[in-house]
């Protein structure tokens, strides 16, 4: 440590106007999430004891956009790049980095001149703009399949219900679980559309918002009704409608933990939930596929049943008369 100090004295003694040396960074990149762009520029050997002996000039394309004036502790920018800044009081431990607010930032080469005392220096940087999507491509693709395979079972198990359980049901709920169904199809493919993979921005989040909003809570509704126009409730519904609750709460935990982030971190849970909620419509249908039906056939339960629990209670009792 301090022979290379004193080489480093040494060697400014004796050449006099010595050069400061740089920290280097070549490139810097910044994305769509950087509120503030810092574009970075360290001097490694700063002898000055107070900014005041120090001046600092950020050039970008040839004009001086920042030039901060330690004698007269004064800082002036260029009214293209009117955020940019520098932090005085980190000068002194040689950091000269120079601050834009993301709307300023022009990319291109910036160079930073330090001058300290009869030292001088400068180090050129490039600020690049790189592009990244909200979601990965794989999140992205399962956030869209998950919706549209739930729907696509929904309807399966429409089919099942207007085919198999025809002596249960009344045309009129059949109607109003044919608007639903469309509703809910139309809304999810909109929602889809404006979910395009891309930056984040106000579109995409909506396009999330729809996408699970409405298969998370208009699905359950949909499963519930079809299940009781079908057959009731048994426990075994019960379990599917309790599974898709828990796959609804994921997903909008998941939801409002993405929506607001420019880095959605917790893209697996928002996952995980619309996959549980996928799982329960399949369970749903194969359940209305081979369990129930067959019971069907050996005992129709007319029992007309308005809530869950007493539906519980009423397919024991059901197994009873058996
Ligand atoms: C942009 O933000 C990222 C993550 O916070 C950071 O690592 C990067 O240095 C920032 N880029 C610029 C140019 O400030
Ligand atoms: C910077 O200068 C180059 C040519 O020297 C020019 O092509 C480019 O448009 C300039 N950029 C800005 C942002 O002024
Ligand atoms: C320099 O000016 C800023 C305000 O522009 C002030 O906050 C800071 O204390 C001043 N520093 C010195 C050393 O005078
Ligand atoms: C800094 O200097 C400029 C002129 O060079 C002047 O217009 C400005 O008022 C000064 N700012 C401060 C805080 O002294
Ligand atoms: C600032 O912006 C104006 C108009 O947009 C442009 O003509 C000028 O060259 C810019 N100055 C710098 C330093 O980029
Ligand atoms: C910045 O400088 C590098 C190296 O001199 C050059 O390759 C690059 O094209 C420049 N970038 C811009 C945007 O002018």
């Amino acid at each position: 440590m301090w022979p290379l100090v004193a080489a480093l004295l040494l060697g400014s003694s004796c050449i006099g106007s010595a050069q400061l040396l740089f920290d280097k960074t070549r490139l810097v990149e910044y994305t769509s999430c950087n509120e503030t762009v810092v574009i970075p520029c360290f001097v490694t050997n700063v002898g000055a004891q107070n900014p005041g002996e120090m001046f600092v000039k950020w050039k970008f394309n040839r004009t001086y956009i920042f030039i901060y004036d330690g004698s007269r502790n004064n800082s002036t920018a260029d009214s293209n790049f009117s955020s940019a800044k520098i932090s005085v009081s980190e000068l002194i431990k040689g950091d000269a980095s120079l601050k834009l607010d993301k709307a300023d930032a022009v990319v291109g080469n910036y160079t930073c001149e330090v001058t300290e005392l009869s030292r001088e220096g400068e180090t050129v940087v490039e600020l690049k703009y790189r592009v990244v999507s909200w979601f990965s491509p794989n999140e992205n693709i399962l956030i869209v399949i998950f919706p549209i395979l739930a729907i696509l079972l929904f309807w399966g198990q429409f089919g099942l219900l207007t085919l198999k359980y025809k002596s249960n049901r009344t045309n009129r709920k059949i109607i109003l679980l044919l608007i639903a169904g469309v509703v809910l199809t139309a809304i999810v493919i909109v929602g889809a559309i404006l979910f395009i993979p891309g930056e984040y921005s106000v579109k995409n989040a909506s396009g999330l918002g729809l996408i699970v909003i409405s298969t998370g809570i208009v699905l359950i509704l949909l499963q519930y009704n079809v299940f009781m126009a079908a057959f009731g409730m048994t426990s075994f519904t019960i379990a599917i409608l309790i599974t898709q609750v828990l796959g609804c709460v994921l997903a909008m935990v998941g939801l409002c933990l993405c929506m607001f982030a420019c880095v959605p971190v917790h893209g697996p849970l928002l996952i995980s939930g619309l996959g549980i909620i996928a799982l329960a419509e399949l369970l749903g249908l194969v359940y209305m596929k081979f369990v129930a039906s067959n019971q069907r056939t050996i005992q129709p339960p007319r029992k007309a049943v308005e809530e869950p629990l007493n539906a519980f209670k009423e397919s024991k009792g059901m197994m009873n008369d058996e």
